[in-house]
């Protein structure tokens, strides 16, 4: 092995050891939830908002084309320094569901709930896009998340 072959090893050993330790610090020191896929969980066909406790909601959401059912519509109101449940699901054909300005980035799967929780600390508007292509009317497909 010459040492440009060792060099090359040595950084990206070096590289794949800053990623896992960046993990750890997200997952601990920023306590980042990781979006996770429930292949258990209850299935729901309607969208919808529950407070679930002080400043904590749980927001059932069903995309479908080309919109997003949350209960209200496509646009959900929560007050400022909320904690969010998020579980997200398909009608149809795989959609996508970022939230803008958070690390809100799931799949909505027919057949299966997706999960993963936020708290929205700034009042403000949050864009909801879909990110995975699913059709004519996927760039209309958006809803809003309004932290007042
Ligand atoms: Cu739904 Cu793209």
């Amino acid at each position: 092995m010459d040492l440009f072959e060792k060099r090359a090893m040595a950084l990206g050993l070096s590289l794949v050891m800053m990623f896992f330790g960046l993990v750890v610090y997200a997952a601990k020191g920023l306590q980042a939830e990781l979006p996770t896929c429930l292949p258990n969980a209850r299935l729901f066909q309607n969208g919808r908002v529950v407070e679930v406790g002080p400043n904590r909601y749980q927001v059932d959401a069903v995309a479908f084309m080309w919109s997003f059912d949350m209960g209200q519509g496509n646009t959900i109101r929560i007050p400022r320094g909320a904690t969010v449940d998020f579980y997200v699901t398909s009608r149809d054909v795989m959609h996508g569901y970022h939230i803008d300005k958070t690390l809100v980035n799931l799949m909505a799967i027919p057949g299966a709930v997706t999960y993963t929780r936020v708290k929205f600390d700034r009042a403000g508007e949050y864009q909801i896009v879909c990110h995975e292509y699913c059709g004519l009317g996927h760039q209309n497909m958006a809803g809003k998340v309004i932290v007042e």
